[in-house]
């Protein structure tokens, strides 16, 4: 096994080349250095900044090798990129320093996390550790503070932790014996000692049938009175309209019993219809914002046609949103901060009637907002560049994304049903687009590449519409990586 500083080391060498320009990397949305980036962990604010921590291979861009990736801002706009805070150099973690969350305690930010251990007979061993800093940027690792529990299999990971009055909760992502999934929880006075609470959520305690093989990456926090608990099960069966990526990312609302650990909730709905989104966490900032980010990917087949691959990286992050409840669904809205980003504005109002407009783009940074007053007719389509396309069915009460597939040999569609839309608000970057409807009701969030960028918004409408549109171009985030390129830091 090689020590912190062999690993260090060899992160560096890896990062001597290390540029942020290439044609396909996101302008406005986190990304690796090098490599691959998956889940979004540890985000918390601490001592004046935004920490966002990530899961990374800085090695290749595959899953083989996993540290914790650090970024931090005071802004949501100017990042600083630090040294991996976590790199998998202990017996305990040897095999990955797998997803986790933070919480500032006593002035000191602690860091719970998976360490992964795959044995030499193709099993795994799975423990639940904690790292401490008083600076946010340097940790002290305290090792394995939670031990796989009887009735779950070692896929048992990702810990988050909030505190509830006078005690710290942690929530685990588990498989049961019987190979279903279920979140567990834990409880702790120090945050070195836990005791097992129970089961919170799955089959036989909160729901009673089948509802997937796994859950990852849980997430539980309230908002407006209400328990809402995120999670991404794995094994749930694709349906017309539902769950139709290889993994689902969703969430329960509910009312939960601190007492007596027990959670009454509703229906799984999924957080986002497009192609690219997993494992997403939240935090509460300074203002009591709940705000979310997810890894803005997918592990499917697909996963290697990235044409990014070529130029040496993987995926990114989604762009930070904040959630509120309405009727009985999470919403989700860009954060303000993400308003510093507008340059050039433009604004126009389209009476369109069976007919095609184009708006020509400037820049392939763009936010757009569509805010639609009247519509009568079918159907309307809104393509972007020579790709996505966005198409609201009114009959059949049908919303549709479609792309071409990374390797361009296909199209591919996602869909789910709405009644009505009023209002379309999107982000453009590059090979990512985020699209939000209804003031965040509906979300697709997905990545693309393009042949030829034609920079180009074409809308068609089969009927009538007015429409008032704006667009800006926009700026891009602002790194500064001092740190970054050191082995000792
Ligand atoms: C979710 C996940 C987590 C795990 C991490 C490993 O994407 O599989 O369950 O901790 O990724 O990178």
């Amino acid at each position: 096994m090689e020590t912190e500083i062999q690993l260090r080391n060899q992160i560096f060498q890896r990062l001597i080349d290390y540029q942020h320009q290439d044609e396909n990397r996101l302008a406005f949305h986190l990304t690796p250095p090098i490599g691959l980036m998956n889940d979004p962990n540890g985000l918390v604010y601490y001592k004046g900044k935004y920490h966002v921590f990530y899961q990374w291979n800085p090695f290749d861009t595959n899953h083989t090798f996993k540290c914790w990736g650090h970024y931090s801002s005071s802004d949501f706009i100017h990042w600083e990129e630090h040294p991996p805070a976590l790199v998998p150099s202990e017996w305990y973690e040897k095999d990955g320093c797998y997803s986790g969350s933070a919480i500032v305690h006593d002035s000191k930010l602690y860091l719970f996390y998976t360490g992964n251990v795959k044995t030499t007979d193709g099993g795994r061993e799975t423990y639940q550790c904690l790292a401490v800093s008083d600076d946010g940027v340097h940790f002290e690792k305290k090792g394995p503070v939670i031990y796989l529990p009887k009735g779950f299999t070692p896929h048992f990971r990702d810990p988050k932790v909030w505190k509830q009055e006078d005690k710290w909760l942690m929530v685990i992502g588990a498989q049961t014996e019987e190979l279903e999934g279920l979140t567990a929880v834990f409880s702790s006075n120090d945050l070195i000692n836990w005791q097992w609470q129970g089961p919170l959520a799955g089959n036989g305690v909160s729901l009673s049938k089948y509802f997937g093989y796994m859950w990852e990456c849980p997430d539980f926090f309230s908002l407006n009175g209400k328990d809402i608990l995120i999670v991404s099960p794995q094994g749930l069966e694709a349906q017309p309209f539902q769950y139709e990526n290889l993994y689902q990312s969703g969430y329960f609302i509910g009312e939960w019993d601190s007492k007596t650990n027990k959670y009454v909730h509703g229906t799984f709905h999924e957080l986002d219809h497009g192609f690219d989104f997993y494992a997403p966490q939240t935090f509460e900032d300074p203002n009591g914002r709940r705000i979310l980010l997810a890894w803005m990917g997918m592990g499917d087949e697909q996963e290697q046609t990235h044409q990014s691959i070529k130029s040496g990286w993987i995926h990114s992050l989604t762009i930070p949103r904040e959630l509120t409840i309405k009727d009985g669904r999470l919403y989700q809205k860009p954060i303000e901060e993400l308003k510093q980003l507008r340059n050039k504005a433009r604004s126009e109002f389209f009476s369109i009637a069976n007919e095609e407009k184009e708006v020509l783009f400037d820049s392939e940074l763009q936010e757009i907002i569509i805010d639609i007053e009247q519509f009568e007719g079918n159907k309307w389509e809104i393509q972007i560049h020579n790709n996505c396309k966005l198409i609201f069915n009114r009959k059949d009460s049908i919303v549709t994304l479609e792309r071409q597939s990374f390797n361009r040999s296909k199209l591919e569609t996602r869909q789910c049903n709405v009644n009505k839309i009023d209002n379309i608000h999107m982000y453009l970057d590059r090979t990512s687009l985020e699209i939000f409807l209804n003031d965040g009701q509906i979300v697709f969030s997905s990545r693309f590449y393009e042949e030829t960028a034609k920079k180009q918004c074409l809308i068609s409408v089969k009927g009538k519409a007015k429409l008032r549109w704006k667009n800006w171009s926009l700026y891009s985030y602002q790194y500064k990586n001092d740190t970054l390129k050191k082995v000792v830091f």
